[in-house]
């Protein structure tokens, strides 16, 4: 099939080179031209693991193009993704006018019968508005408007796409449901699930989804609080709750809040389309409010954990691992409230980039080691891999005090103990009880996390 893509970002780049990868001509487009240019010589300007090895990859084979042009490429189309961004708002609104504008912009150059597919996330009912807004550019009802939302991961996107637990394509009517079948048939001939329903059911699915998500990661947030008035572990009682099969493992790991692109964002659209509509999301509206308090509740930590005009050492500024994107992160939170309380901060992160252009004042260094040297306090902030086998020893040597804080529990506490190191992590300030061996009975040791001086 012919797909054109129109946004050339995160999600229109990773949808471009899977589609091509599935076999189909793709065009992506997107209004930057220097953009378009430098991923026309396969140089990809946002990190994600395998990206550009396939946007090359698929470049060679003939099948991904590039170009600023989209209209010409409408043409012969026989669908068109529209991957554009879609901004919050100071209410929590999203900011539709780039869907909207690329909608009416495309319409009349789209031949007959061809689908129109919202990628971006969207309130629920945007695609049937945006139909009304194609209907009235072309003069006529000739092309469906679909939805079918992203669920990827940053860091994770490819395979998300390749393996996704579902598809989801909402359709009103049967056509336009069949040329979405037909996009993903190789996905679905492999035995991936697919959900079709109504557009508005399908946009409400994107919403729900990460509202659900987000919860679990507050619900566990709160727990690891619990946990430490408790001298409890929030990851056993995750391990035992996520046992069972009804609640399940995922998203249930303690740590700083969650940021990203999507979760503040989505949870904050959510809640005011609830607002908007009389169906007000109470559970959501907290879930935000407590995300942020959390991430200045840790900052503040920090601020404790330090002598005054100390000097930290921030391991990890991405908002999770595996990307350079620091949108909504803790960090961006935490790092300047701990500036203005006059502590002399040096940041660390593998993929600085993002984090570099918003933070440009602050000492970087490109080695965790480094970066901790002369610290009083280390703490560990995004849970990249490189962080989980710090050389422990040497880390305290390189320290000026003994405070670790662990914000995502990727820490041994007994290893960071041993090291010379106080330890503290999320929720998980409990008796440390070592493994029964064959005939030794278990034994408790004391808490090894002692609140840092
Ligand atoms: C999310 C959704 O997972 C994805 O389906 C959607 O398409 C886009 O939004 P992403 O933003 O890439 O993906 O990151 P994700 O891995 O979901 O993590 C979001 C945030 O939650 C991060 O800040 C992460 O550190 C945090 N998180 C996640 C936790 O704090 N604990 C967890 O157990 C999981």
């Amino acid at each position: 099939m012919k797909i054109v893509v129109l946004g050339a970002g995160y999600v229109g780049l990773t949808t471009s080179a899977c589609l091509a990868e599935l076999g189909h001509d793709v065009t992506c487009c997107d209004i930057d031209g220097d953009r378009i240019a430098a991923l026309e010589r396969a140089e990809v300007p946002i990190f994600e693991p395998g990206l550009s090895e396939l946007i090359g990859k698929q470049i060679a084979l003939g099948r991904l193009h590039f170009t600023t042009h989209a209209t010409k490429a409408a043409g012969t189309a026989d669908a068109i993704f529209l991957a554009v961004g879609t901004p919050s708002d100071a209410n929590g609104d999203i900011d539709l006018s780039y869907v909207e504008t690329a909608a009416k912009t495309i319409a009349p150059y789209m031949q007959s019968r061809a689908v129109l597919v919202i990628k971006s996330t969207v309130v629920a009912g945007t695609a049937r508005r945006v139909k009304a807004l194609v209907d009235a550019s072309r003069g006529s009802k000739d092309i469906a408007v679909a939805s079918n939302p992203e669920f990827l991961r940053e860091g994770s996107a490819i395979k998300d796409f390749m393996h996704a637990d579902r598809i989801v394509i909402g359709a009103d009517d049967a056509a336009s449901e069949a040329v979405l079948r037909e996009v993903y048939e190789p996905l679905l001939l492999r035995g991936i699930p697919l959900v079709a329903t109504q557009t508005v059911n399908a946009e409400l699915i994107k919403y729900a989804a990460n509202a659900l998500l987000a919860l679990r990661i507050g619900f566990i947030n709160d727990v690891a609080d619990l946990c430490e008035k408790l001298e409890g572990d929030v990851g056993a009682v995750a391990d035992g709750i996520g046992r069972d099969h009804r609640i399940g493992s995922a998203f249930l790991s303690a740590g700083p809040g969650f940021g990203g692109s999507c979760f503040p964002k989505d949870t904050r659209a959510f809640a005011s389309t609830g607002r908007r509509h009389g169906a007000p999301q109470p559970l959501i509206e907290t879930l935000i409010e407590r995300n942020e308090l959390r991430k200045e509740a840790l900052a503040d930590r920090i601020i404790d954990a330090a002598p005054r005009h100390g000097r930290v050492a921030i391991l990890g500024t991405s908002f999770k691992a595996n990307t350079d994107d620091v949108r909504e992160a803790a960090a961006l939170t935490i790092i300047p409230r701990l500036i203005e309380a006059g502590l002399d901060v040096h940041l660390h992160d593998p993929q600085p980039n993002g984090a570099k252009r918003l933070l440009p004042d602050a000492h970087w260094h490109t080695s965790a080691l480094d970066a901790t040297r002369g610290a009083d306090v280390t703490v560990v902030l995004t849970e990249w891999d490189e962080y989980r086998s710090l050389d422990l020893a040497e880390l305290r040597k390189a320290m000026r005090g003994q405070a670790l804080l662990d914000f995502r529990n990727i820490i041994d506490r007994e290893r960071a103990a041993s090291a010379g190191l106080i330890y503290q992590g999320l929720g998980r300030s409990g008796i440390v009880v070592q493994p029964a061996r064959r005939g030794h009975a278990i034994t408790a040791k004391a808490p090894v996390a002692a609140s840092p001086a």
